[in-house]
């Protein structure tokens, strides 16, 4: 079911995005570069209101830049499109369809037939492990467990890149390392290329390639930083330990 031909390279040009609050322009993104490799993993942090969320949306194309140049595989991006998903810190599953109708809807709609669409569900139901829920309501779910259903339900359209805003912020710690557990997982066979923005720095080191550190003071320059460390990540080994110290003292934090 993995596709293998998938690319998924983001280049970030200039990129400059502001909001006008309170008659004031504030000026959020400015002169952004970047560049995404095919399947790599990248990490967004920064203090609240650093635009993470607004360069997510940006590349989800739910959101105009002001000036500057994005591009897919080459192509602008310009509003939505298929070979990316989207997925919240809620999930926002539709009350009146199963785990399985919820994670196959995304399909229906696209004129895949509904056997082929349900098939193609469950694969990606059984991936999160939730096999034995194909057929549960989501008021029936844990939290995680819906957040689950939710990354199905962007893994069945098979995207060519996932954006995640803080997917696990809103589940319990001991939840979350589980579930950060499964992404890498994920990510790993998918061979998908991920951008995902978190406030947990370690959550940041145990995913990423690399963590990108969005500056909030206005003369501040992003950040860019090489995780180099094999997989599956130890959280207590002690380069683990000496990146974590390394993002901390980003943040003025020891
Ligand atoms: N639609 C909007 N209209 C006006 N201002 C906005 C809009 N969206 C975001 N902003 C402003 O842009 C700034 C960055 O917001 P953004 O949501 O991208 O931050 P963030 O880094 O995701 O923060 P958090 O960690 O709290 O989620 C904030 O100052 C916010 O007030
Ligand atoms: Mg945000």
């Amino acid at each position: 079911m993995t596709s293998t031909n998938r690319s998924g390279e983001v280049s970030i040009r200039d990129l400059c995005k502001s909001f006008v609050i309170g008659g004031r322009p504030l000026a959020v993104l400015r002169t952004l570069n970047l560049d995404i490799s095919s399947g790599e993993c990248l990490v967004i942090v920064g203090a609240s209101g650093s635009g993470k969320t607004t360069l997510l949306r940006i590349l989800a194309g739910l959101e105009s830049a002001d000036s500057g140049d994005v591009a897919i595989d080459g192509r602008p991006v310009s509003g939505v499109g298929a070979e990316r998903a989207v997925i919240f810190q809620e999930p926002r599953l539709l009350p009146w369809l199963t785990v399985l109708g919820n994670v196959a809807f995304g399909l229906e709609i696209r004129g895949v037939p509904k056997r082929e669409a349900e098939e193609r569900a469950r694969f990606y139901i059984a991936l999160v492990g939730l096999a034995e829920f194909s057929d549960a309501w989501p008021s029936q779910l844990s939290g995680g467990m819906a957040q689950r259903v939710g990354i199905a339900r962007a893994l069945t359209v098979q995207p060519e890149i996932l954006l995640l805003d803080e997917p696990l912020g809103a589940l319990d710690a001991m939840t979350k390392i589980g579930m950060q557990e499964e992404l890498a997982r994920v990510w790993s066979e998918e061979n998908v290329t991920m951008v995902m923005v978190t406030h947990d720095l370690e959550e940041a080191i145990y995913l990423a390639d690399r963590v990108l550190i969005l500056p909030k003071e206005k003369d501040g320059k992003a950040r860019l930083i090489d995780i180099d460390l094999p997989r599956p990540r130890g959280r207590s080994e002690s380069r683990f330990v000496r990146y974590r110290e390394e993002l901390l003292h980003e943040f003025g934090l020891h």
